[in-house]
């Protein structure tokens, strides 16, 4: 009996502690369980939040829009002024990325006669706003966000904001922050270059020569609105020095393939002078790659070199010798009008 009580004893006496085992088993379970629920909870409650604040920060919505357009398409909220009616017109960023003398200036002022366009000039042309990339960040987040004013800025109803920067003004140097900055934010970027490197130097050095020289009436000017102002500019004949013809060319060439390379993975559109000088179709182009309403595009510029070459070089004999036989043959003899 006593063997058979204790028998019987015994197990109610083991059977609470696999039961408190069980139960303190299952609270650890359901504890880990509600865990989850409370951190899938938290999930779903930050989720919304922050489409809430997208939202607020674009209260535009996209209309007839590729989803494959939307990283390019945005509604900025200028602190400077209200866009009015246009609040919600789409507003595409660009970059013309460009080199000194390469028509840059009369492609700009083409675009800035488009009512829809603002594009702001050479805004890196001043140091301090090249001199590190934060400063670089801050000057393109303010002209991207209509911010920034110049005779150039439409504003209300810009449907393409953007300005001018050359290869030497700290583009180059900062290509990687600002390809990333073009890729983040959707900046397309307008490749422009001019095919012949020659007349482009002839460029280069009458447009320094009259930085000092001053031959119009004692203002210097890169660019000119009457065939009068182009003709007295042209009167001047560069002499160019032969030994770094070569040389120079080839920095070009490399500066252009670098530049196409760098940006190679932004949206990005890569252009020439010549071809925009001698075929329309071009600035149509342009203007379906900024998704601009098409217009016909018009400049008061005047080209300041016009005409055959050797009439525009000092020592053209020296020029052509160097340059015959070489790659840069071809510069030579392309006379027409460019
Ligand atoms: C960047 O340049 C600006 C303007 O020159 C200057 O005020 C600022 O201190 C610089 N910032 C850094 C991090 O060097
Ligand atoms: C272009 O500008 C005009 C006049 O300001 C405006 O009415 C029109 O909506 C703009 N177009 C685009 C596409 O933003
Ligand atoms: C230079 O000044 C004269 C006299 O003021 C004027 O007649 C002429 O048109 C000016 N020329 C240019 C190229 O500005
Ligand atoms: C051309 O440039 C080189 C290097 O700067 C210089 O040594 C040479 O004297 C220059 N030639 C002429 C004709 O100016
Ligand atoms: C003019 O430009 C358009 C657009 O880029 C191109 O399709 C066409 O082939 C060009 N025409 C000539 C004659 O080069
Ligand atoms: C250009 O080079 C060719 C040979 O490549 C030569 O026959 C010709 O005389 C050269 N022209 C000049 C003007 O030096």
């Amino acid at each position: 009996m006593e063997q058979q009580d204790a028998l019987v004893i015994k197990p109610p006496k083991r059977s609470p502690l696999v039961l408190r085992t069980v139960v303190l088993l299952f609270a650890m379970v359901c504890g880990v369980y509600i865990c989850s629920i409370c951190l899938k909870q938290t999930n779903i409650h930050t989720t919304p939040k922050l489409l809430n604040i997208k939202a607020f920060d674009q209260p535009c919505q996209a209309a007839n829009i590729e989803q494959s357009e939307i990283p390019f398409v945005h509604y900025p909220n200028p602190v400077t002024f209200s866009r009015e009616e246009c609040a919600c017109n789409p507003v595409r960023y660009f970059a013309i990325l460009s080199m000194q003398r390469s028509g840059s200036g009369w492609f700009e002022t083409l675009l800035n006669s488009h009512i829809n366009v603002s594009s702001n000039g050479e805004i890196f042309s001043v140091k301090e706003r090249r001199s590190n990339i934060s400063s670089i960040i801050r000057t393109m987040d303010k002209v991207y966000n209509l911010d920034w004013f110049t005779s150039a800025s439409k504003n209300e109803c810009s449907a393409a904001v953007g300005f001018k920067w050359m290869m030497n003004q700290g583009l180059m140097a900062h290509h990687n922050d600002i390809v990333e900055y073009f890729k983040e934010k959707g900046v397309s970027a307008i490749l422009l270059f001019r095919r012949n490197f020659l007349r482009r130097m002839i460029s280069v050095l009458a447009n320094s020569y009259d930085r000092d020289a001053k031959l119009l009436n004692g203002t210097h000017k890169s660019h000119v609105h009457s065939p009068a102002e182009a003709k007295i500019l042209a009167k001047y004949k560069p002499t160019i020095n032969a030994t770094l013809l070569i040389p120079e060319m080839m920095k070009i060439e490399q500066t252009t393939a670098k530049a196409i390379e760098y940006f190679q993975g932004t949206r990005h559109i890569v252009l020439y002078y010549e071809d925009l000088f001698t075929n329309q179709t071009k600035l149509k182009e342009v203007q379906e790659f900024l998704r601009l309403p098409y217009r016909e595009l018009t400049s008061r510029q005047v080209k300041i070199h016009r005409g055959t070459l050797s009439e525009q070089v000092e020592n053209w004999d020296d020029v052509y010798k160097a340059l015959n036989g070489t790659l840069y043959e071809k510069f030579l003899h392309s006379d027409c009008d460019m």
